[in-house]
């Protein structure tokens, strides 16, 4: 009987244990070298770790439209291996992202003009909200659905997003489910609806017809 409660016991501090070194390496792994060369890198110089993606930014005019502009390791290969990446997110008045995942990362969210509605759902289906002020941060949990939405008719809000991954990858729920294939009838006794609900949603999402 003792010994039984002393393996259980040794059981769950094993099984912490593993859950604690876990956490310590969930993220990128860490790289042997100080950066990442590319496999054709010829000469490197301060122009490697430079990203000038974002300068369009100051120089066009705002969108109409949401628009997100990355800099993570596919746009700027300087950052494989170091852990970070950024995405500026505009959102035309009355645009939305629309609900997605990061399945490599928390998302740190700088509302730096306007106003935004952004939630998150957790693993118990319960939805955290919040309407942000410019100045405000909010972070979305790793792997969790969230969306962003500037419900102002008229003025733009501008947020700078920053990832701990260099490769966060993004997964759009709506795209997820109606755009990739995935048959009618499996969609259609998921939401509980009907197989022409299905079709509709799939059409507005301009999925490739089958
Ligand atoms: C290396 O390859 C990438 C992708 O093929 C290309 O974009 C880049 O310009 C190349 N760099 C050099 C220094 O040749
Ligand atoms: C965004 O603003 C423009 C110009 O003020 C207006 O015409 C348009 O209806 C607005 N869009 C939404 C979704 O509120």
């Amino acid at each position: 009987m003792a010994s039984t409660i002393f393996s259980i016991k040794f059981f769950s501090l094993f099984i912490s244990s593993i859950a604690i070194i876990g956490m310590a390496t969930a993220g990128d792994p860490n790289i042997l070298s100080d950066f990442v060369l590319p496999q054709n890198a010829t000469l490197i110089d301060g122009n490697f770790f430079t990203f000038t993606g974002m300068r369009s930014l100051f120089l066009s005019s705002p969108p109409t439209t949401f628009k997100v502009l990355k800099a993570s390791m596919a746009e700027f290969p300087a950052l494989n291996g170091q852990s970070v990446s950024y995405a500026i997110l505009e959102f035309a008045n009355g645009t939305i992202n629309p609900p997605h995942i990061h399945p490599r990362s928390a998302e740190l969210l700088f509302l730096l003009g306007g106003t935004l509605q952004v939630g998150f759902v957790d693993t118990t289906n319960k939805l955290f909200t919040q309407t942000l002020t410019a100045g405000d941060l909010f972070v979305f949990p790793k792997g969790l659905v969230h969306f962003q939405y500037n419900a102002d008719p008229q003025d733009l809000a501008l947020a700078i997003s920053a990832f701990g991954s260099a490769n966060a990858g993004t997964v759009s729920i709506p795209n997820t489910l109606f755009t990739t294939g995935i048959d009618d009838n499996v969609l259609a006794k998921s939401f509980k609806t009907d197989v022409a609900t299905i079709q509709a949603l799939k059409a507005a999402l301009g999925a490739p017809k089958p």
